[in-house]
C-alpha cells in the first residue's frame, strides 16, 4: 500500500515544517510522504525549508485560494492536510469534505488561549497576561469551529519567572510543538494507510 500523500500548509517561518521534515528524514514517518508544501505568503521562510528538503512548493493568494488549493491536492492525489502555523482560517465547506484528513497544531493547551484570533506571539502574550503557570501545545483534528476539533496529542509547558512571549514561544516549540507535531503526522497517516473510517 502506497504512503499516505502529505500537504503541509504554512504561513511563516516554518520550524514545524523543518521538524516534520527532519523526522521524515530519519525515518520516523514510515506511512506518511512529504508532497507538497503550501503557503499563503509569498516570502515565507518555510518554503525555501520545504525547497532544500527537495519538496514541491507552491504559493496561493487570496483571490480564490481554497479553489485553487483544492484543485492542487486533487492533482497531487493529497490524503492529509498537516496545518503548521498557517494563519488562514479555512471555511466551513473546506474542512467539513475532509473530515480526519486535516491536523493542526497550535500552541496552548486547548481550550485555552484559542480560537480566531488567537495566533503565533498572541497566544503566548495572552498566557502570560492571564498569569497561568502552565501552557503547552495541541494538535488535533481541524473542522468548522477554529480550534475546535478532536484533540490528537497534548504536552504541557511550564511558565518560568520572567518568561516573555518570546521566551515562552521558544519553549513551547522546543518542549512540546516540534515533537508532537511530527508524532501526529505519524499516527494519522498510519490510519488513513491501514483504513480507520471516520
Ligand atoms: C507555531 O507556534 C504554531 O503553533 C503557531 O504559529 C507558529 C508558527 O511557527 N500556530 C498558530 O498559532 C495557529 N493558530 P513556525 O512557522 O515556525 O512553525
Amino acid at each position: 500500500m502506497l504512503k499516505v500523500k502529505t500537504a503541509v500548509l504554512v504561513s511563516g517561518g516554518g520550524t514545524n515544517l523543518q521538524a516534520v521534515i527532519d523526522a521524515s528524514q530519519r525515518g520516523e514517518l514510515p506511512d506518511a510522504e512529504l508532497s507538497l508544501v503550501v503557503s499563503d505568503r509569498r516570502g515565507a521562510f518555510a518554503l525555501q525549508r520545504a525547497e532544500k528538503a527537495g519538496i514541491r512548493t507552491e504559493y496561493i493568494g487570496r483571490d480564490g485560494f481554497e479553489q485553487k488549493l483544492s484543485a492542487l491536492l486533487d492533482e497531487c492525489g493529497i490524503e492529509l492536510i498537516v496545518l503548521a502555523g498557517f494563519l488562514k482560517i479555512l471555511s466551513a465547506d473546506f474542512t467539513e469534505k475532509r473530515p480526519g484528513r486535516i491536523i493542526n497544531i497550535h500552541p496552548s493547551l486547548i481550550p485555552s488561549f484559542c480560537g480566531e484570533g488567537y495566533y503565533g506571539l498572541r497566544v503566548h502574550e495572552q498566557a502570560l497576561k492571564y498569569g497561568v503557570k502552565v501552557t503547552g501545545a495541541t494538535v488535533h483534528y481541524v473542522n468548522h469551529i477554529p480550534d475546535g476539533g478532536k484533540i490528537i496529542y497534548q504536552k504541557a509547558v511550564d511558565i518560568l519567572d520572567g518568561d516573555t512571549p518570546e521566551t515562552l514561544q521558544r519553549r513551547v516549540m522546543e518542549q512540546a510543538e516540534w515533537i508532537l507535531l511530527p508524532k501526529a503526522v505519524e499516527k494519522v497517516a498510519k490510519e488513513i494507510r491501514y483504513g480507520k473510517s471516520y
